[in-house]
């Protein structure tokens, strides 16, 4: 049995009262990291700062306990998992960064263990630190192995920020500062098959997609959308990799949200829960043929801190754990309940939230107008409930709490949106 050690409180030492402590952290924030961050923060009444966190719960500075249904949708495994935190700690005692000339041994036991969860033949894995550079490394191995220059990628889709994953993303708010961007991509629409099979050509190295669009709202696909991807791509000789950095690792109730379909795809990129929700890691993982573009040369790709010990100690417990606590059933049954309370909450408000949709517990509120977003993210925070909007979508608010959350804590996020849906209601009313 591991110990769960619980943190330190506050301790009012060096920044004083925690209110002292606050205001200087959100100045040197404005002042030195993010000016319009710290008004977002203001506006939407993040007047605190977060200290602590176990499980669903994220306690701030103040002693007040919030529910963390947002993370990024980092935290399956709930924040600090005991199991994760310890295997991390075990890994710090020995050696915490890897001196890159002699091997190691945690990249090897996380790739064998990798190999046994991703779908069909996927066996080697590169190990990174982001989603962003999981993409990156995607593109360029299906580049480097087909030698087309191609990709056809879906409007609407979140693959990070980095150069190659902006240029296959599809919001142009975040695009277009920066173009040009990598030249010969195709947007096609998402969920559509048909669009896809015209854009994909024997120029094409690959076809990019999210099982799930996590960050345009949680678009789930027509059932069979990824199959017929996969013979698409199979008649063009192109390569289809598969974003799961957000849908990936029991987010939606299985490892992968492929699974569901059974299509396999030539790459699956993956970060977020891979941590544990302890540690940053990203990771790609292909078909041995693919990956044989590193035989001819081991530093064709690489990455200083990818694969590093300790990122790679945390992504082996999280396997673990997800196994020996049955989180993929927790969070298809949990999602399942959410669901269904969500879908309750809009029948009594449908002018407020139009749509509850998602797969386990990656959940998207689609709500009536952009204006309702601020309005109810600041509502839930005031039920003390931590809820984000979606990168490319702000009319959709995404619930993805942890899969360890309890059924009262379940409760209790449905009696906040309930509430929070009620006092949009009430704001609309009045100015209609
Ligand atoms: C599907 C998908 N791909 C890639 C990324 C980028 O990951 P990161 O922010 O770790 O670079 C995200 C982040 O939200 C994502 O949802």
């Amino acid at each position: 049995m591991i110990k769960d050690e619980r943190p330190a409180p506050y301790d009012p030492g060096p920044g004083g009262a925690p209110d002292a402590f606050v205001e200087r952290a959100f100045s040197d924030y404005a002042r030195y990291v993010n000016d319009s961050m710290v008004r977002l923060w203001r506006f939407t009444g993040f007047n605190t700062l977060e200290w602590t966190a176990r499980g669903a719960t994220i306690t701030d500075i103040h002693g007040q306990e919030y529910l963390d249904c947002g993370g990024y949708g980092v935290f399956v495994h709930g924040h600090n998992h005991p199991r994760v935190v310890r295997a991390v700690r075990d890994q710090l005692d020995r050696m915490a960064l890897s001196g890159r000339t002699l091997p190691h041994a945690a990249p090897a036991e996380l790739g064998r263990r990798l190999a046994g969860v991703t779908p069909g033949d996927l066996q080697y894995t590169f190990f990174c630190n982001s989603g962003a550079e999981a993409v990156e490394g995607s593109l360029k191995l299906a580049r480097g192995f087909t030698g087309r220059p191609g990709f056809v990628a879906t409007e609407g889709a979140f693959h990070g920020k980095t150069f190659g994953a902006l240029s296959v993303s599809g919001r142009e708010l975040f695009r277009k500062p920066f173009y040009p961007l990598l030249p010969e991509v195709t947007h096609v629409p998402y969920g559509d098959v048909e669009a896809m099979r015209q854009a994909v050509n024997e120029t094409t190295a690959a076809v990019i997609v999210e099982p799930i669009q996590g960050e345009n709202g949680v678009i789930v696909p027509p059932d069979g959308y990824l199959t017929a991807l996969r013979r698409i791509c199979d008649a063009a000789g192109a390569l289809l990799i598969l974003d799961e950095v957000q849908t990936g690792i029991g987010r939606t109730g299985k490892m992968f949200a492929c699974q569901y379909e059974d299509a396999v795809p030539d790459i699956i990129a993956m970060a977020k829960a891979l941590g544990g929700g302890v540690m940053p890691i990203g990771a790609f993982s292909a078909k041995p043929k693919i990956f044989s573009l590193f035989d001819e040369n081991p530093y064709i790709h690489s990455s200083t801190f990818g694969g590093n010990p300790l990122a790679c100690a945390a992504g082996i417990a999280a396997l673990e754990v997800i196994e020996e606590e049955g989180l993929l059933e927790q969070a298809r049954e949990k999602g399942r309940y959410l669901l269904e309370g969500l879908r309750q909450v809009q029948r009594q408000y449908p002018g407020v939230i139009r749509e509850v949709r998602g797969r386990g517990l990656l959940i998207g509120l689609e709500l009536a107008t952009e204006g309702v977003t601020g309005m109810m993210i600041s509502e839930l925070m005031n039920h003390h409930v931590i809820i984000i909007h979606s990168l490319n979508n702000p009319k959709v608010i995404r619930v993805s709490p942890p899969a360890v959350i309890t059924t009262a804590q379940l409760d209790a996020v449905l009696a906040a949106v309930g509430a929070g849906a009620g006092q949009a209601a009430a704001v609309i009313d009045e100015l209609v």
